[in-house]
């Protein structure tokens, strides 16, 4: 059967387009694979030069991408280079600050005019802050808003434009976490010094509301996006948990995973939201905190 459009249906439910290169409504093409896979796809991932970024540049690589883009404002340290080294021509740092508009519109600008195309943008820069919410001054708040929120904002919608200017499916993806979802209670003060951070979890329930809703208004062009959660990670930004001399104690207390994870054990999320498996999947956040989203 042909359908009105001219599409025909595949034997699985799917619509391959008749001319075998582009859907007229939005269904996967013939051709798509059954692969998680980001074969052939570039993906810009801002804070990626280290921590959970860098092990999502290493996760796409080692799921196919052509070309990774690191968008940071750090210069690559020795953990970037060394992932360059083993994926020649294929990891790439371009210096920006996301909270300017402008430098993440041209960052995007020089990944096309490199490659021709731009598939996924993972949102992910971000920073935190740990003290009591009466100890914050209004110059620090602001800061962990203008980074972790307005530089999503600026990735995201610069992320959008492009993907409608090439006429491309893409995918965004927003780094939000557990703390999104409530108060942080294994960063509680109990007999130690470590507190939650009311900012940072204003801001990441704030993403996870932005990727919602962007969801929403970017449907009709087939511009899925997602977030994930993740838990406690071992970077340089969870130095509160691990330094916490109660840590373990309380994790037993909460039946969570009794460790932190490895940033590598985020990549398969990311992947799978980035990639044509994803297709239909858009508006949602993944958890990812070992049993921390049970709570
Ligand atoms: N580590 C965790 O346990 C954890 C848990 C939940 C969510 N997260 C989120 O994951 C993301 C990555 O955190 P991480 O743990 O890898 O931290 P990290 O500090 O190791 O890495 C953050 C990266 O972002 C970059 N960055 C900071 N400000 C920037 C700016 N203005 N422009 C461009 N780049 C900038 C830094 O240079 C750095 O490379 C953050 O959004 C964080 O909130 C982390």
């Amino acid at each position: 059967m042909v359908h009105s459009n001219g599409d025909i249906p595949l034997t699985n439910g799917g619509v391959a387009a008749t001319n075998g290169t582009k859907s007229t409504n939005g269904m996967p093409l013939a051709s798509q694979s059954l692969n998680v896979t980001l074969k052939d796809k570039v993906i810009a991932i801002t804070g990626a030069n280290q921590g959970i970024g860098l092990a999502l540049a290493e996760a796409c690589l080692a799921n196919a991408a052509s070309r990774v883009y690191s968008l940071d404002i750090k210069d690559p340290g020795k953990e970037f280079l060394e992932l360059q080294s083993k994926h020649p021509g294929a990891l790439e740092h371009i210096k920006v600050d996301v909270t300017n508009q402008a430098e993440v519109e041209s960052s995007l600008d020089a990944i096309v005019e490199a490659t021709h195309r731009l598939d996924g943008l993972v949102a992910n820069a971000g920073i935190t802050a740990h003290k009591s919410a009466l100890d914050f001054s209004q110059a620090e708040v602001e800061r962990l808003w203008k980074i972790n929120v307005m530089g999503t904002w600026n990735c995201a919608t610069a992320a959008a434009r492009m993907f409608l200017k090439l006429n491309t499916k893409g995918s965004i993806v927003m780094t939000a976490s557990m703390a999104s979802y409530g108060a942080n209670k294994a960063s509680m003060l109990i007999g130690s010094q470590t507190v939650p951070s009311t900012p940072y979890s204003a801001t990441k329930a704030a993403i996870r509301s932005m990727a919602k809703t962007m969801a929403m208004e970017w449907a009709d062009h087939s511009i899925r996006v997602n977030s994930v959660s993740p838990g406690f990670i071992l970077t340089e930004l969870s130095y509160h948990v691990r330094d916490a001399p109660d840590w373990d104690t309380k994790m037993k207390y909460w039946r969570g995973m009794p460790r932190l994870a490895l940033p590598q054990e985020l990549g398969g999320a990311y992947v799978y939201l980035l990639s044509d498996s994803a297709s239909y999947t858009t508006g949602i956040d993944i958890p990812v905190a070992g049993s921390v989203g049970a709570w």
